[in-house]
């Protein structure tokens, strides 16, 4: 991780689980690319956090799977693995994202993707006082990422169904990733951890290098 900082056992982010949604606010952007294990350490960190997990790619393929108008108009996208307008993401995640800040927090996964996602939903979320507290990236080699999504490929995932579609999803991710933790590293508040450990591993490493929690 490139912030120095100590686990400790009793704060607020133990997995102990005294942070709850009672207690504090959890607000956390996971970044990485396809296969960097944005999904797992979500649903991970929002049961050990006790708040929502939002994933867009997930809102996005529900949309899709129920044949919604916005599913509709996404699902090309999806398959080819590129990446969906701002202004459709933006609707639906911000939606989402707001409902869970609410009821306690959020860990949002696969949001933002471009630098100007970054920008425009930090100002709304600012404005509504529920802006990230941290920013985590999920470092990861391209070829174990490779290696994770053709091992998924039976899983019905559309986008993971060929090496190609995988491909491309790492080229439009390189494409974009720097100038988000950029933007996130100017703010303070970005943590880089390593992905190709182990899942519980890469969970305690995200867990201890969070920030307090604000009450
Ligand atoms: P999205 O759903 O976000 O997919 P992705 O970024 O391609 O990421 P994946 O879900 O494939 O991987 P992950 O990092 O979540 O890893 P996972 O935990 O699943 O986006 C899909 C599409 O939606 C995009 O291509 C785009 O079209 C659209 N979209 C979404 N958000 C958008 C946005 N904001 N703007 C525009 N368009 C957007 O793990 C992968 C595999 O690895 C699993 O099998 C898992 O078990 C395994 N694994 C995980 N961690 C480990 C570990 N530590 N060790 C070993 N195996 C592990």
């Amino acid at each position: 991780m490139n912030r120095e900082r100590s686990p400790d056992p009793d704060g607020a982010w133990s997995k102990r689980g005294r942070c709850t949604a009672r207690t504090c606010s959890v607000r956390i952007v996971l970044l990485g690319a396809p296969g960097s294990g944005k999904g797992t350490q979500g649903e991970i960190l929002a049961v050990r956090l006790a708040v929502r997990h939002v994933a867009s790619g997930e809102l996005l393929r529900e949309n899709v799977a129920a044949r919604t108008e916005l599913g509709q108009e996404v699902a090309g996208s999806l398959a080819r693995g590129d990446l969906v307008p701002d202004d459709i993401v933006m609707g639906i995640v911000e939606e989402a994202v707001a409902a869970a800040a609410a009821a306690g927090g959020y860990i949002l996964d696969g949001f933002p993707r471009t630098r100007a996602q970054a920008e425009r939903a930090y100002a709304s979320a600012a404005e509504l006082g529920i802006a990230p507290d941290a920013a985590v990236y999920l470092a990861l080699d391209d070829a174990v990422a490779r290696q994770r999504l053709a091992a998924r490929a039976d899983g019905g995932r559309v986008d993971d169904a060929n090496i190609s579609v995988i491909d491309h999803r790492l080229e439009v991710f390189h494409a974009n990733m720097q100038p988000i933790l950029d933007f996130y590293a100017s703010l303070g508040i970005l943590v880089t951890v390593d992905a190709a450990k182990p899942v519980e591993a890469v969970t305690d490493e995200i867990l201890a290098a969070l920030p307090p929690a604000r009450t």
